[in-house]
């Protein structure tokens, strides 16, 4: 009888995941692996090699001063839409709302920001059309390890009342949970112990300070609101082939945290570590490709759009994307859709646009639809601009072999799309060997 309760309980599960995966359009099950091997074109154009009228590359500040500043240019006409002229963070508020949260690991913050974007001398505000005035930024640093904090920026698909579950942290009323509840359940199941809420006390105990945004709060994950959001903010930009997309705004966001944090001594400015899952993996890749302040990235699954090429490539092509979400994107980069060879850049250039910095690049053998083994060869193509800045880039030639010390350090597991108990202790390995302070016990998390 038990035996039996227990199948039928774990076969609905079963249907009910299967049905919220086809029906959440985030991740497609399909009975493919990602091949471990680099297969298939390798990355082109060759990062070094004469672009836009520049010549050959093969010193660090050249790469520096006259390519970087062509392929970000590149990178928005083509790709991401264009980004604000200038921007500037207010901090309108800082509360206190626990000085001894998650078994007296962290003293747990609230604040609540107002970014402005300025384009062509036209700045517009976000708080504008907001209801609390503001965006809100939940902030967790550690009080057991001394020294400044390196800091997890996070972007998430959850709210931050399921990301930072604590009773203080503001909700509506009439909020509901992601992570409670038979819908939490299924979530969980399907897309992992960590698609919401980070092992919070693990990071607190190795050193690392966390701040959380839900970026929907901002520019809405909608074709409808977010697109009408990004002209808003957008106004002073003429033209609709290449105004920003919610993944450049998302990415931009990011950026606007740091200007809060950067002001606050008890963070580490030399660990600012931005950090995203699927398409908010995306927009950190982009947060750490346009500003320099940002020391490190970890982009778990980011896919077509993220760290994955866009020429030949399985799973989601760009027509696909673009066409499912029209507002994440610039017009541009839809419009070269099934011409995608054409395109100037593709996305090893996007990777070495962080170089020398440190990126982790997580995966899962069964997510072919965000086409492991082209952010593999992506990362191949990223190597060279590593190398010239002097750093070790990718140390593996297969997907498979696990290095967290590598500055290109790329990470598989199996299983499918999400944040799964072994994502957590590799993302705590690669921050170790990149950002540890005087952290306490290295002990993996999970398991
Ligand atoms: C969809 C989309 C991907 C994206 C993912 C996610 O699967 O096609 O491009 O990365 O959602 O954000 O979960």
């Amino acid at each position: 009888m038990n035996a039996f309760l227990f199948s039928s309980k774990t076969l609905a599960y079963v249907a009910v995941a299967v049905l919220s995966l086809a029906a959440s359009s985030c991740a497609r099950v399909t009975l493919a692996w990602a091949d471990l091997k680099p297969d298939g074109d390798t990355a082109a154009p060759p990062v070094l090699e004469s672009f836009s009228g520049d010549s050959a590359v093969n010193e660090a500040a050249v790469w520096r001063d006259s390519r970087t500043p062509l392929l970000r240019d590149a990178f928005e006409r083509h790709v991401h839409g264009v980004m604000p002229d200038a921007s500037s963070t207010q901090v309108l508020e800082k509360r206190v709302l626990d000085d001894a949260a998650f078994g007296n690991r962290g003293r747990l913050e609230e604040w609540t920001l107002s970014a402005t974007a300025v384009f062509n001398d036209v700045a517009v505000e976000t708080r504008e059309t907001m209801d609390r005035g503001g965006f809100l930024v939940q902030v967790v640093t550690p009080i057991n390890t001394p020294g400044p904090a390196p800091v997890i920026l996070m972007e998430t698909f959850c709210p931050s009342w399921d990301v930072i579950p604590h009773a203080a942290v503001s909700r509506p009323d009439d909020a509901n949970s992601m992570s409670g509840g038979v819908f939490g359940a299924v979530a969980t199941y399907v897309f992992g112990r960590y698609i919401c809420t980070p092992p919070i006390e693990e990071i607190l105990d190795r050193g690392y300070a966390i701040a959380s945004i839900y970026p929907g709060a901002v520019i809405a994950d909608n074709r409808g609101r977010g697109m009408a959001e990004l002209r808003r903010l957008s106004a002073g930009h003429a033209d609709d082939e290449t105004r920003w997309g919610a993944v450049a705004a998302w990415g931009w966001l990011f950026s606007r945290v740091v200007d809060a944090i950067e002001k606050d001594e008890r963070f580490d400015e030399d660990g600012f570590v931005v950090w995203g899952h699927s398409r908010y993996g995306k927009a950190a890749l982009v947060a750490a490709a346009f500003d320099p302040r940002i020391d490190g990235v970890i982009s778990h699954q980011s896919g077509t759009g993220g760290a994955s090429l866009n020429r030949n490539k399985p799973g989601e092509s760009v027509r696909s994307m673009t066409q499912t979400y029209p507002h994440w994107f610039s017009r541009a980069y839809a419009a070269a859709a099934g011409e995608e060879h054409t395109m100037p850049v593709d996305q090893h250039q996007l990777l070495a646009l962080i170089a020398p910095r440190p990126v982790l690049l997580g995966n899962a053998r069964r997510d072919v639809w965000s086409d492991p083994n082209g952010a593999f060869r992506a990362a191949m193509g990223a190597d060279a601009a590593y190398e010239l800045l002097g750093s070790q880039g990718l140390e593996q030639d297969r997907l498979n072999v696990w290095r967290p010390d590598a500055d290109l350090a790329f990470w598989i597991r199996a299983g499918t799309h999400g944040v799964v108990k072994e994502d957590w202790p590799a993302f705590l390995e690669f921050l170790d060997a990149h950002f540890k302070t005087g952290a306490a016990s290295p002990a993996l998390v999970g398991g």
